[in-house]
């Protein structure tokens, strides 16, 4: 018997553009499961910064440190070597580590297989840098949300600011726009905006406002 297809709604777009709570609550409003693959890369990037490695590691040793990491994501949660680090992941450090070692080969050779097996299990909602262009191609619906960096930074720094950490919005402000930079123009898989992707500018709309926009394009389809 042929293998079920599951849909796959894919959703990039720019650190603040509210992608993981939009996403959380269009795959809830859908039944469908959710894909936060920023989690991923953060939980690896922080891995790799306790294994001594930077931004100047070469493949060969991320590859030999990423041999030992046992990574897992359940429910929402994602774990190395068991220990959940879903709460350590949440911080500029962790943040900015992702970041660099998103643009590694090693990192991103590493992740895909794990990212698109999601998608032979259930319906899923995945939201990244690279979902609609490389891990989910041929995806259900593709969405990109986007806002201007002024409102991401905004954001971010609310964010930051309710959690308890300690940041000016000047730090919020430099740390969206480095991310930008690194994110869109790094050689291997940058965030760009797929040509069949529905581009959703979220800067003036609600949380609600633009999952009725999601939704009314999923009805569609
Ligand atoms: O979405 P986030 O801020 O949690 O992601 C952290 C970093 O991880 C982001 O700056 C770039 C990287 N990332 C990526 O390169 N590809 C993805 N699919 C998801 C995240």
């Amino acid at each position: 018997m042929a293998d079920k297809i599951y849909k796959v709604v894919a959703i990039d777009g720019p650190s603040g553009s509210g992608k993981s709570t939009i996403s959380r609550l269009l795959a809830k409003a859908l039944g469908f499961q959710f894909l936060d693959t920023g989690s991923l890369y953060r939980a690896v990037g922080l891995y790799l910064l306790e294994c001594g490695l930077n931004e100047l590691s070469t493949d060969e040793e991320i590859n030999l440190a990423l041999q030992d990491l046992d990574l897992k994501y359940q429910e929402d949660k994602v774990y190395v070597k068991g220990v959940d680090y879903s709460q350590l992941i949440r911080t500029p450090q962790a943040g900015h580590y992702a970041s660099v070692f998103s643009a590694k080969r090693a990192v991103r050779d590493y992740l895909l297989d794990l990212q698109k097996d999601f998608s032979k299990k259930m319906d899923l909602v995945a939201e990244g840098r690279d979902m609609t262009t490389v891990v989910f191609p041929s995806a259900w619906i593709k969405f990109y949300l986007d806002a201007s960096q002024q409102k991401r930074a905004e954001r971010r720094y609310l964010q930051l600011i309710e959690i308890g950490k300690k940041v000016s919005f000047d730090e919020a402000f430099k740390d969206i726009v480095q991310r930008d930079d690194r994110d869109m123009n790094r050689a291997i898989a940058p965030l760009k905006i797929a040509k069949d992707a529905i581009y959703i500018d979220t800067s003036f709309l609600s949380v609600q406002d633009v999952i009725n926009k999601m939704l009314y394009y999923c009805n569609k389809n």
